[in-house]
């Protein structure tokens, strides 16, 4: 029998940076998520309790990797921060990390995203590396809009998404899958490879628009209350089920195969906070770029305010804060170069009315 020549392993050369999992609680996996994401308790907590015990999972025993996977479903309206959750999640574990659309996605054999290609794309994220990306997390956002309609009112689209869910299923379930890497690097013998989809962890999002059909003011129906007013308000909101999933258009087996449910909400008084307590915060961002040019810059709280009532209005949720961020900054973005010339650094603080002008002036009609 003739060996092949030894090869350097690569691996062991290249110095790693990678944390130490094993040390990663619930509580040091929230408090991670409490870094970069503002207000979502309730989820964050679930989210680090799935992520820990899918941790547990991949280090354990034959029998713990036959414990159900802790995929989860993450329902919000857009810009609550869905996407921001699994990347936060994606960059603390550090594993390959991919994200689908699922409205791009078909059946195999139509014109279109096939499901399979997700799973070249977490490849790609594992440059290549096979083994790497059977532990990666694959995040379906807009999971919502693949819903079968004939049970769902709300959706007119003439496009049955349940071909798409069942072909999802296969993946999510924990299969060897083919697919195609076109060629790829690693694979010079032939473009076709097997990746083994059972530890990876999906995480789905979806806003789930109207699910609560039902959800009226109960709290101002007519007569008297024994309960004092603000209780009321107070109350939780009814979880979610898997019926009021499967009402929606979400084909049963899917919804089994994603066992943790989180609702996201939708971000009303945090929008301030959110401009200024995360960790590279997008007003912190705003003050590096422009600290470039020797300008030292701040916002009025009054500022903060305005930019976040105007994201309000929009109702874009936090991700419209960043564009209107944008357009107040124009101005002070296409003076900074000149002003850098200066010795002394300049400083210069936007006030609400600043914000008030320069959306009329830069933003359109808001
Ligand atoms: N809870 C949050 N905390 C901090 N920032 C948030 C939060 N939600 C949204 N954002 C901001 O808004 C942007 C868009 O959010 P994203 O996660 O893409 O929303 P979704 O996926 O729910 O539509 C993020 O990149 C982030 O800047
Ligand atoms: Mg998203």
């Amino acid at each position: 029998m003739v060996l092949p020549p030894d090869e350097p392993e690569e691996e062991s050369v290249k110095p790693r940076k990678c944390r130490n999992k094993k040390s990663l609680t619930p509580a040091k996996i929230m408090e991670h998520l409490n870094k970069h994401i503002i207000d979502q308790e309730t989820a964050k907590k679930t989210i680090a309790v799935a992520i820990y015990n899918h941790m547990k999972r991949l280090r354990g025993t034959e029998e713990q990797r036959l414990l159900r996977k802790s995929n989860i479903l993450m329902l919000g309206p857009s810009g609550s921060g869905k996407t921001l959750i699994a990347q936060t999640i994606a960059e603390l574990l550090d594993v390959p990390f991919a994200i689908a659309d699922a409205t791009s996605l078909t059946e195999a054999g139509y014109v279109g995203d096939d499901v399979e290609n997700i799973l070249v794309r977490l490849v790609a994220a594992a440059d290549g590396d096979i083994k790497k990306a059977e532990t990666g997390i694959v995040f379906v956002d807009e999971i919502d809009k693949i819903a079968r309609k004939s049970e769902n009112v709300s959706i007119t689209r003439d496009v049955s998404g349940e071909g798409v869910q069942h072909a999802l299923l296969k993946i999510i379930e924990g299969a060897d899958v083919s697919i195609s890497m076109n060629g790829g690097r690693k694979h010079p013998f032939g473009n076709n490879v097997m990746i083994n989809t059972r530890n990876i962890l999906f995480i789905c999002g979806g806003a789930f628009e109207g699910i609560r059909p039902k959800e009226t003011a109960k709290a101002n129906s007519i007569g008297f209350s024994t309960e004092p007013a603000q209780k009321t308000e107070m109350q939780p909101k009814e979880k979610i089920s898997s019926e009021d999933l499967v009402r929606f258009g979400m084909i049963p087996e899917l919804i089994g195969r994603l066992p943790v449910v989180v609702e996201l909400n939708d971000l009303k008084e945090d929008l301030v906070r959110i401009l200024t307590e995360p960790e590279n915060s997008l007003t912190e961002e705003y003050r590096e770029l422009l600290a470039m040019d020797n300008i030292d810059l701040a916002f009025t709280e009054e500022a903060l305010r305005e930019i976040a009532k105007t994201a309000l209005a929009r109702h874009t949720g936090a991700r419209g804060l960043r564009g209107i961020l944008e357009d107040v900054m124009l101005d002070v973005m296409f003076d900074a170069p000149s002003a850098r010339r200066k010795k002394k650094p300049v400083k210069v603080e936007i006030t609400g009315e600043d914000v008030h002008e320069k959306l009329q002036r830069n933003g359109g009609a808001a």
